[in-house]
């Protein structure tokens, strides 16, 4: 059966009191509308069409999904109003699935499960029973059978005692929604146009109103402020840890951590207070970051460790950090360094665009980019790779068990031979030979009998 999906995106969010359109703000690293269409593209639909309107171009460039169109909606008439828009878009043979763009966290499991309720033949609405169900509309049931929605601001007191409120989400025949929509009036409080007076009118032409209990309340939260924003990143945030700990992985504080992406770990992986994971992120058996550590589309091996306050953002490149490997504290890793088995990168080491092999290590107050450094390597404390030219990058290659002394520049493109040593306060800017001593600097020299100045009286 032919499945539409039409997602409402076109209000203000006036208390988001922003200038970004409420469905683009974000919850754990991806927009609000971006979630919801996530979640929609699991269910295959001919078409996703998202109603923008409060900021359409921002919306309609910073979004995807397969399928997607968009309508503008302009004014801003309510939600009825809302999905008339999509009327044209929509073929008359199948099912519509309308979806709220400010609910971010609903799940593809329970959007099947409401379109096998509509069944293609009657109205679906997902509900839920909240504890405190003030602002959202109220499933109104006469002899357990639905009678209809009536909105908070028009419901009677007795009508705000329901518990069990309407989501935002219902999955409709198309051919008939569209007959509903086309008799919609604006006769209520707000004078706007209720998609959910539809639910009335499917009882008067005797088609069937079924409902579907949404599985959480986390799933059907939507977002109208910046503190529900806020609440509702934690709680997903909670889930996402739990999800973490019953795999098997130490986190020092589960409300302390925060996933924006994907985050694999193996087992025995510890994760101490603060960190912050975006992109994709995977970490071997035994791996354990420190606090404070901000990670980004990275690989972490078995048995590395990521010392506190260590940045690492791989970019579009990635980060690859090998088996048994020692980071920071205070590093920072870049698109494409490549770290091999055992190597250690300490306080204040930047690498960029480089490959470390087996046991090199940087342990201070380095720069290492667009380098290839072999095994063993000791590049010491302050040395830099010059690999810029003010036009071009350049690259360094560094053999086996050379030994880079403190403080040296090497000038790119250069190539520094196995086992060469390279004394400290060294610029080079040819290549060196391997397993010779290099030196690039004056001759120490002594002034002797050399008398400081003194101020004149
Ligand atoms: C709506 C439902 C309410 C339900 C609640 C669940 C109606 C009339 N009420 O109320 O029963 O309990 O959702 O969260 O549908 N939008 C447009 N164009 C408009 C108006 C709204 O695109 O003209 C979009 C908004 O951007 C938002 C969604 O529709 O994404 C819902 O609109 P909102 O104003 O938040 O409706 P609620 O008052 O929450
Ligand atoms: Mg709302």
């Amino acid at each position: 059966m032919a499945l539409n999906i039409v997602i409402m995106a076109a209000g203000k969010g006036t208390r988001m009191k922003s200038k970004l359109p409420k469905v683009l703000h974000r919850l754990a690293g991806r927009s609000l509308l971006q979630h919801v269409l996530d979640s929609a593209a699991g269910l295959g639909a001919q078409r996703i069409v998202a109603i923008t309107g409060h900021g359409a171009e921002t919306v309609e460039a910073r979004v995807s999904a397969p399928g997607l169109c968009f309508v503008r909606q302009e004014p801003q008439l309510g939600t009825g109003h809302a999905v008339q828009q999509a009327v044209p878009l929509l073929p008359d043979e199948g099912t519509t699935l309308i979806l709220n763009g400010d609910v971010p966290l609903i799940r593809t499991d329970t959007l099947r499960a409401l379109v096998q309720a509509c069944a293609g033949r009657q109205l679906a609405l997902l509900t839920i029973e909240l504890a405190d169900a003030s602002g959202y509309g109220r499933i109104v049931r006469e002899r357990g059978a639905v009678r209809g929605i009536v909105e908070h601001k028009d419901a009677t007191p007795v009508q705000r005692s329901i518990r069990e409120v309407y989501t935002g989400v219902m999955a409709a025949p198309t051919a008939t929604l569209k007959q509903w929509l086309a008799r919609l009036k604006n006769d209520n409080v707000q004078g706007e146009y209720y998609l959910t007076d539809v639910v009335g009118m499917a009882v008067a032409d005797g088609v069937g109103v079924a409902t579907s209990a949404a599985t959480s309340e986390i799933e059907v939260l939507g977002i109208n402020s910046p503190v529900q924003l806020a609440d509702l990143e934690r709680r997903y945030q909670r889930t996402l840890a739990d999800a973490l700990m019953e795999s098997g992985v130490r986190l020092a504080d589960p409300a302390r951590i925060d996933i924006r992406g994907e985050l694999v770990a193996a087992a025995d992986v510890e994760i101490d207070v603060n960190c912050v994971f975006e992109g994709r992120v995977s970490l071997g058996e035994d791996v354990s970051i420190g606090a404070n550590c901000f990670i980004r589309n990275a690989t972490i091996a078995a048995g590395a460790m990521i010392h506190p306050c260590t940045h690492i953002d791989g970019e579009a490149l990635g980060v690859r950090v090998g088996a048994g490997s020692l980071v920071g504290p205070f590093a920072r890793l870049r698109p494409g360094a490549d770290l091999a088995e055992d190597v250690h990168i300490g306080n204040f080491v930047e690498v960029k665009n480089s490959t470390l092999a087996r046991g090199a290590k940087a342990n201070h107050l380095a720069y290492l980019g667009d380098a290839t450094v072999g095994e063993r390597v000791n590049y010491g404390a302050g040395s830099i790779t010059a690999n810029y030219d003010g036009a071009n990058k350049h690259r360094t290659v560094i053999g086996a068990d050379v030994h880079v002394g403190s403080n040296c520049v090497l000038v790119a493109p250069i190539t520094i031979g196995e086992g060469a040593t390279i004394g400290g306060g060294s610029t080079v800017t040819k290549s060196a030979p391997a397993r010779q001593l290099t030196l690039v600097r004056a001759k120490q020299v002594v002034i002797e009998n050399w008398t400081r100045p003194t101020k004149k009286k």
